[in-house]
């Protein structure tokens, strides 16, 4: 544990999404980071619901984050959401209020980086839109203001999950990868080859559901929506490295994206015509379930 060092100034990218609500709950409840702002994009649920999703556990967390909508579609492909994963809604069964119009802002980071007084660490659990729109518009602000980027996207060795070899939010929109890529930045990706190993069983979800934690409860009812084979909660991986450096265990990769559609779509693979990025390739589950244990609480038992 490191709550001796000043906390890590952090914004937060995403797309609620169940797994993504879990890993703004563990944000929200570490001393070691604290969280500036949160910019919300389409995904798993269109940007109206995602945006509702991102208030509706910050509520429950009783934490006053800041709320910025982003993009509401990918930047050439059309708009795919993920209801047969996430629900309708994007949270599973977990109760949400009603969606309120927003306004999209694709190039809502770049104003948050400019309004920033200090460089900061960038954490994306979604698609790389908005991103990548911050750094189509204002490169060099983008570059001078973020100290270091964290994603939880793609997939080096793993299978994908979306079709044979990518992930979801490099599938959403590649291009923006591409862009993401080939910009230089500090970037870590955090893919599928960790982060299927951050698995909920069914058993553990039901007797989350049973918490007397209004936050836990709610949690339970969105991962129950993953059904009876449990789930893979793989948006908390950018933060727990966040929280105890080195966690992860990181390699130096040429890393491209396919840009074709098909099998390869949003495919992340070693190039030689690819940018020098950090690649997670192994986890430290103990000190991860140890961190977890800050969301759900010391009496879930882990296999
Ligand atoms: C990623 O896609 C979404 O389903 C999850 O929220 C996660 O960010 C996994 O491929
Ligand atoms: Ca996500």
């Amino acid at each position: 544990m490191t709550a001796s060092r000043p906390p890590v100034s952090i914004l937060i990218d995403t797309d609620p999404g169940i797994d993504d609500v879990v890993a703004l709950s563990l944000a929200a409840r570490s001393p070691e980071l604290h969280v500036a702002g949160i910019t919300t994009t389409y995904g798993n649920a269109t940007l109206a619901a995602a945006t509702r999703n991102a208030s509706a556990v910050l509520a429950l967390l009783e934490k006053p984050i800041p709320i910025y909508p982003g993009s509401d579609r990918p930047l050439e492909r059309p708009l795919v959401t993920a209801p047969d994963t996430h629900g309708p809604t994007g949270v599973g069964y977990a109760p949400v209020g009603g969606e309120e119009l927003v306004t999209p802002n694709p190039t809502v980071l770049l104003g948050l980086l400019e309004w920033s007084e200090q460089p900061v660490t960038l954490v994306t659990l979604g698609p790389l839109t908005n991103l990548a729109h911050a750094l189509s518009v204002g490169p060099d602000l983008v570059r001078s203001r973020v100290r270091r980027h964290i994603g939880m996207f793609g997939s080096l060795h793993e299978q994908g999950n979306t079709n044979r070899w990518a992930d979801f939010n490099a599938w959403a929109d590649p291009e923006a990868v591409d862009i993401v890529l080939r910009a230089g930045l500090p970037t870590v990706m955090v893919g599928l080859d960790v982060t299927r190993r951050m698995e909920l069983s069914a058993a553990q979800v039901e007797h989350l559901a049973t918490s007397s934690d209004p936050l836990i409860a709610w949690l339970a009812k969105a991962l129950r929506f993953y059904g009876r084979n449990g789930c893979v909660v793989h948006d908390v991986l950018p933060l727990g490295e966040l929280i105890e450096p080195d966690l992860l265990t990181l390699a130096q990769v040429s890393l491209a994206v396919n840009l074709e559609e098909g099998v390869h779509r949003g495919h992340t693979m070693e190039s030689p015509a690819g940018t020098p990025s950090q690649v997670a390739l192994d986890v430290d589950m103990a000190r991860m379930r140890a961190l977890l244990a800050r969301v759900f609480g010391e009496e879930l038992q882990w296999q």
